[in-house]
């Protein structure tokens, strides 16, 4: 049985004192309303991981997430933060290749396969994005965009690294649109992803591997997103802002 994660991307939210209001109140719903085996991941911006990570203590099912990392493990990279920086502030889980990070920041297939790298070597689980714009799937290429993103990060990797890696399929057109992915779209999605990850590591793997759907989750589409039988749970944005949303969304497998 794969791992349920529901896992809340804040952006470049929050200041410090909301930060931390909003993870005390997701800490007391999660105690207090979630029950079974969902994954909760909250990731902050990268000033709040000690103060977040401390809150977060108290709740086992809840782990600290970061938006990005550094390629290089140290360095004269003025403003950057290395893997290992995150993972000694108990991070652990880290979101890379976020569509927003290759729009802006010129983010490449290849330079995600060093943050990749980074990330594992220090112990912590990449939520690897992956995702097409509208004009590639009105030009009906988004499912050999989607999978040559896989291949060119992360089929690399040995499967023993491999097996530690949560894939977020988010169609860049449904993110913060409001226009989120129908479920036969994210599920058909999810599929193509699933058996083009089998064809490298096996059915096996790919059955266990984790695949989050991000791109307007709300908690009136979560239900049926998470009913599809390839989707795994979400990588949220907007809506982890606010902690009833939020947690409505986690209570709706
Ligand atoms: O990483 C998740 C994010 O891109 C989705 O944003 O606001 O559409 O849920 P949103």
């Amino acid at each position: 049985m794969r791992q349920k994660i529901v896992a809340g991307n804040w952006k470049m939210n929050k200041t410090r004192d909301e930060a931390l209001a909003l993870t005390s109140e997701i800490v007391n719903m999660v105690r207090d309303e979630v029950r079974g085996d969902v994954q909760v991941v909250v990731c902050v911006p990268f000033v709040y991981l000690t103060s977040v990570g401390k809150l977060l203590e108290t709740q086992s099912n809840i782990s600290l997430g970061a938006q990005n990392c550094h390629q290089k493990a140290s360095g004269a990279f003025t403003g950057e933060i290395s893997a290992a920086m995150l993972q000694s502030v108990g991070t652990k889980y880290v979101i890379l290749g976020h569509s927003e990070r290759r729009q802006y920041f010129g983010e490449s297939n290849e330079l995600l396969k060093d943050k990749v790298n980074s990330v594992l070597e220090n112990g912590m689980k990449p939520i690897f994005c992956c995702g097409e714009t509208l004009e590639q799937r009105e030009q009906g290429i988004h499912f050999d965009l989607v999978c040559s993103q896989l291949t060119e990060s992360l089929f690399h990797l040995t499967s023993e690294q491999f097996a530690n890696v949560v894939i977020a399929y988010e169609p860049i057109w449904a993110i913060g649109t409001g226009k989120t992915a129908t479920s036969d779209q994210a599920q058909e999605m999810h599929a193509k992803l699933r058996a083009h990850i089998a064809s490298k590591y096996g059915a096996a793997a790919a059955d266990a591997t984790t695949i989050l759907y991000g791109g307007s989750a709300n908690p009136g589409n979560a239900r049926e997103l998470f009913g599809q039988p390839d989707v795994d749970g979400g990588l949220i944005g907007g809506a982890s802002l606010k902690s009833r949303d939020f947690l409505d969304i986690i209570k709706s497998f």
